[in-house]
């Protein structure tokens, strides 16, 4: 067991915090209140190799390691949330997916400029109806032949106002259930597609959620993911690796929160003495560390997992089940630190415990994570 991280995991931790500090700080709190969408932020992090991470590099991706993008997402996440979910999404759900599963042309033509963070791309599971129980696909993708005749509503899907490119779950067989679904990539020009209303969120507010309705888009078949039939595993499989960037979000989240209330209980005096030195806010602080590690710790084993080939997604639902109770609770804990001062903007708290919540619900709530990891271990027991 070897606990040290390399020299280059090292340097895009430490990158990745300079960005955040210096680029996405100053103006986090105004993208919060505005519900405006980091734009600049996001092509800048393109620019910095962070849209596509994992990528490899003959693809225009970073061809780092998932240790690496733990680090960073947290890095991201302990700041600016909404930009962290982004590129959450880009990098895991929709440059992994296109990567691992799709033909070459599919890479060529999609893959090489997400990777390379010149457009950005969304993950279209959840539909009104569709949330947890995601077999149960109402959008249609008739097979016409030579393309997929499109129907549907999708909902909360993040950047879905600023994606070019969509990857979209949808029914073609209702007779095979789950084996009847297709995932195929659509492009925001094509006819029929349509952005419609952006959500006016608690949290993540800077992010750019939205409900799509497709008109009888016609998609081409070679714009199919896969084999005929292959989109709900492709989603599954794909959400795994999801879920170690959502829960390094909210380990960013929690040891953000941290941060803060650390540095806020040194420089606050009550009853005589800085209020770190009363037992009652050290307490705290404690608690927070605790499982600030243990959240980092299920992470990076779930990222670590994945580098090496292994089975993760039990390891990548417990990081994010964990992670994500650890950002809500250090996160609330924060604002308490913080008496009166947390429930205003200019302390950031009070956003972080807003962003908090979104990681406890989406890529799967944390009741969908207890189904992964319990069924993983009675399998294990069998
Ligand atoms: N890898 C490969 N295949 C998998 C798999 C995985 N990780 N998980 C399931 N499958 C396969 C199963 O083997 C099964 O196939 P077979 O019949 O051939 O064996 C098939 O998929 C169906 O699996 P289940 O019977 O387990 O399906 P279920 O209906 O019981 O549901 C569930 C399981 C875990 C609850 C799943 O529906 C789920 O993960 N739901 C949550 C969906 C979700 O996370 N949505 C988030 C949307 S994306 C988002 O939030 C992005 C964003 O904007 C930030």
């Amino acid at each position: 067991m070897f606990f040290e991280l390399t020299e280059e995991q090292k340097a895009v931790r430490d990158a990745a915090r300079d960005f955040a500090q210096n680029v996405l700080k100053p103006g986090v709190i105004e993208r919060d209140e505005t519900q405006t969408f980091p734009r600049e932020e996001v092509k800048q992090l393109g620019e910095l190799g962070f849209m596509g991470m994992m990528v490899a590099p003959e693809y225009g991706g970073g061809g780092m390691d998932a240790v690496s993008y733990v680090l960073a997402m947290e890095e991201i996440s302990k700041v600016d949330a909404s930009t962290s979910v982004c590129m959450s999404v880009n990098n895991s759900l929709v440059c992994w997916g296109l990567e691992k599963f799709g033909s070459e042309e599919q890479k060529q033509k999609y893959l090489v400029p997400l990777a390379k963070g010149e457009i950005i791309g969304a993950f279209c599971l959840s539909e009104p109806e569709a949330g947890s129980d995601a077999t149960s696909q109402r959008t249609t993708a008739v097979d016409k032949g030579d393309h997929y005749l499109l129907n549907g509503t999708k909902n909360w899907i993040t950047n879905g106002g600023n994606a070019s490119v969509y990857l979209v779950m949808a029914q073609t067989d209702v007779e095979k259930g789950h084996k009847g679904i297709n995932c195929l990539i659509v492009e925001r020009d094509m006819e029929g597609f349509i952005v419609g209303a952006k959500e006016n969120k608690l949290g993540i507010r800077g992010s750019d959620t939205h409900t799509l309705l497709f008109n009888d888009v016609k998609v081409p078949k070679e714009n199919r993911v896969g084999e005929d039939g292959f989109g709900f595993k492709f989603a599954m499989k794909t959400l795994e690796g999801g879920r170690i960037g959502i829960a390094s979000q909210a380990l960013g989240i929690a040891s953000g929160s941290l941060e803060l209330a650390t540095a806020y209980s040194k420089e606050r005096k009550a009853f005589g003495k800085t209020i770190s030195q009363h037992q009652a806010i050290a307490f705290k602080l404690a608690d927070m560390a605790t499982e600030v590690e243990a959240a980092r710790l299920l992470c990076l084993k779930a990222a670590w997992l994945k580098d090496q080939g292994l089975p993760f997604g039990k390891f990548s639902a417990m990081a994010k089940l964990y992670a994500s109770e650890a950002a809500m609770k250090a996160s609330v804990e924060a604002v308490q630190v913080h008496g009166g001062y947390g429930f205003v903007k200019e302390y950031h708290v009070e956003r972080l415990m807003r962003d908090a919540k979104i990681t406890q619900i989406y890529e799967g709530t944390s009741e969908v994570q207890r189904i992964v990891i319990s069924r993983a271990v009675i399998d294990e027991s069998s």
